[in-house]
């Protein structure tokens, strides 16, 4: 199963793409994951992202394109992949559609996880992550058992660079830009579901699963 998972920052695709590919089992491929591994690495990669990110202004296309098109080729791919938060410009995705057709293959679901601004807002501001695992909590909306400390494996939780109410406020504006035309372009393939992402984290997964579940 091919799988794209869109939604503004903070919309859950992250908490999302966790319970899919636990269920479903195949490779979940975030290029915000694989820029943050890079800067963390220190590679040329990371040292170019990081510049963007910071500002939470989009990598350029052809950096991003390239990273994802790499990743494809990879043998875990061969029986689907689930991407998270790429493509997220038209162009990314006109790339994609080139990418897979060279490879006979196609996008079967694109899931747009949808969250009002505000929300947004106050789910990236409280967002804190362990560095152990990456799994994402949140300090009121789905907080760990003990303060500061990650449930599965006690690792120390921390806040992500651009979680800042600044840089959020930035991400958000040049992620909605984007957002419209990319929908446009998975509704003209008739792939694209609207799945209420202003729901409990099982509920929001239910209604993603319902999806995956039915026939293409
Ligand atoms: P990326 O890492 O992709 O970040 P993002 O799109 O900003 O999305 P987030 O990871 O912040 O949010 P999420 O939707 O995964 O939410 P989560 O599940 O964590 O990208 C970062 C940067 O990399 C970009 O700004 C850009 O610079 C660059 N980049 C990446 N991809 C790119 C591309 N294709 N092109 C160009 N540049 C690119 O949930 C958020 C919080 O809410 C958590 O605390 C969680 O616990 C909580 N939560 C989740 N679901 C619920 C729920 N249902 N109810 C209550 N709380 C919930
Ligand atoms: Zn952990």
């Amino acid at each position: 199963m091919n799988i794209v998972l869109m939604g503004l920052p903070g919309a859950g695709k992250g908490t999302q793409a966790d319970k899919i590919v636990e269920k479903y089992g195949i490779p979940h491929i975030s290029t915000g994951d694989m820029f943050r591994a890079a800067i963390q690495e220190g590679t040329e990669l990371g040292v170019k992202a990081k510049s963007y990110m910071d500002q939470g202004a989009l990598v350029p296309d052809e950096v991003t394109i390239g990273i994802v098109s790499e990743r494809l080729s990879k043998p875990d791919c061969d029986n689907g992949f689930l991407l998270d938060g790429f493509p997220r410009t038209v162009p990314q995705a006109e790339a994609l559609n080139g990418i897979l057709e060279g490879m006979s293959r196609k996008i079967e679901h694109a899931l747009n996880i949808q969250v009002d601004k505000e929300l947004l807002v106050a789910r990236l501001t409280g967002r804190r992550i362990c560095k152990v695992c990456g799994t994402s909590y949140h300090l009121e909306f789905n907080p760990p058992k003990v303060e500061g400390v990650c449930d599965k494996d006690g690792g120390e939780l921390y806040q992500r660079a651009d979680d800042n109410p600044e840089t959020v406020t930035n991400r958000l504006e040049v992620n909605m830009k984007q957002s419209a035309p990319l929908l446009s372009f998975y509704d003209e393939k008739g792939v694209l579901t609207n799945i209420n992402g202003q729901q409990d984290i099982n509920d929001v997964f239910h209604d993603v699963d319902a999806v995956l579940t039915t026939q293409v």
